[in-house]
C-alpha cells in the first residue's frame, strides 16, 4: 500500500489564506502592514531563489518586505551595523522582522551577525534567546522549518504523544529545534525523541523503531525503504540538487511503499518553511506592538 502524501504546498496555501485575514486585521488596527527586512549577501543561486519565494509569499499575505542585497565582500562589522539600523525601533516605520539569509560567506562571523538581530525581530528564531526559550518550553519565535514540520504532522492527524520520533540531523536550524518541539509538552509534542547525526553508528537500529522519522541532513536518498518501520510518518527536510534535479534525503519511490505518510521534495516541507516565516513575521509584529 502506498503512503499518504503530506502535501506541504497545499497546507502552506491554506495557512497563507488564514494569515491574509490576520494581517489585514493587524494592518487595520495599526494603520500599517507588518514589515520584514531580508538581508541577502553574495550570489548563491539557491539563496536568491529562496529569498524570491519569501518575498512573493510576503506580497500574497500583505506583509511589506524589503530585500537588502550586499556584495560577497561585506564585513561582519558592516552587517552588524546594518542589522542595528534596521532593528532601530524608533524609526518612523520600524521593521518588525529581520532575516539574514544563510549561508553567509566564509569570512563573515555568522554567529556574531545572527546574535545582532533583536530577539523580538528574530523571525528565523536563531537568536540564543529564542533558542533558550524554546529549550525551556516557553517558545517565542521558533525556527520556521521545524515549526513547519510540526504543523504538517498536526494537520495530518499523526499522533505524537508517547510515539517514537527519530530526527536525523543536529543542525541549529532544523534538527535541534525540531527535537525540542517534538519532546515539548502538549499538542504536537510529548514524543520520545532520538536525535541522530553524522557520528551515529547503525542508523537503521533507531530508524526502524521510529513512528515519526525526520531526515534533515542533506544527504540525497539517505533513508531507504529497509530503514523504515511499516506505517511510519516519514518527513523529508532535505533539499539537494543532483544533476540539476531537486531531491530529498529520502528515497521517495521505495519509501512510499512502506511508510504510512511521506512528504515529497519538492512540494513538502519547503513551502511550509516560507509559510511559517510569514506567520513568525506577524507574530514578531504583534510582540512589538503589543496587539
Ligand atoms: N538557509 C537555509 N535555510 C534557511 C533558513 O531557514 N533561514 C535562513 N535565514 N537561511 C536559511
Amino acid at each position: 500500500m502506498s503512503a499518504c502524501i503530506l502535501d506541504g504546498k497545499a497546507l502552506a496555501a491554506r495557512i497563507e489564506v488564514a494569515l491574509q485575514e490576520e494581517v489585514r486585521l493587524f494592518s487595520n488596527t495599526l494603520m500599517r502592514s507588518p514589515r520584514l527586512a531580508v538581508i541577502l549577501v553574495g550570489a548563491v543561486a539557491a539563496s536568491h531563489s529562496y529569498v524570491k519565494a519569501k518575498s512573493s509569499a510576503a506580497k500574497r499575505v500583505g506583509i511589506d518586505s524589503r530585500v537588502i542585497e550586499l556584495p560577497t565582500e561585506v564585513t561582519t562589522a558592516e552587517l552588524i551595523r546594518l542589522i542595528e539600523s534596521l532593528g532601530d525601533s524608533t524609526q518612523q516605520i520600524p521593521f518588525d522582522g529581520i532575516l539574514v539569509q544563510l549561508p553567509l560567506p566564509a569570512h563573515v562571523d555568522t554567529r556574531a551577525v545572527l546574535d545582532a538581530v533583536p530577539p523580538k525581530k528574530d523571525v528565523d528564531g536563531f537568536h540564543p534567546e529564542n533558542a533558550g526559550l524554546l529549550f525551556q518550553g516557553r517558545p517565542q519565535l521558533v525556527p520556521c522549518t521545524a515549526l513547519g514540520v510540526q504543523k504538517m504532522i498536526l494537520d495530518a492527524g499523526i499522533p505524537t504523544a508517547g510515539r517514537r520520533a527519530v530526527v536525523i540531523g543536529r543542525s541549529d536550524i532544523v534538527g535541534k529545534p525540531l527535537a525540542m518541539l517534538l519532546a515539548s509538552r502538549g499538542l504536537g509534542g510529548d514524543s520520545t525523541v532520538t536525535l541522530l547525526h553524522s557520528r551515529s553508528p547503525n542508523l537503521s537500529a533507531f530508524t526502524l523503531q521510529a513512528d515519526i522519522l525526520i531526515a534533515a541532513v542533506g544527504v540525497p536518498g539517505l533513508v531507504t525503504a529497509d530503514m523504515v518501520q511499516p506505517g511510519a510518518a516519514v518527513i523529508d527536510v532535505g533539499i539537494n540538487r543532483v544533476d540539476s534535479q531537486l531531491v530529498g534525503d529520502v528515497d521517495f519511490i521505495s519509501v512510499r511503499e512502506v511508510a504510512g505518510w511521506i512528504s515529497p521534495v519538492p512540494g513538502g516541507v519547503g513551502p511550509m518553511t516560507v509559510a511559517m516565516l510569514m506567520s513568525n513575521t506577524l507574530q514578531a509584529a504583534r510582540l512589538q506592538s503589543g496587539i
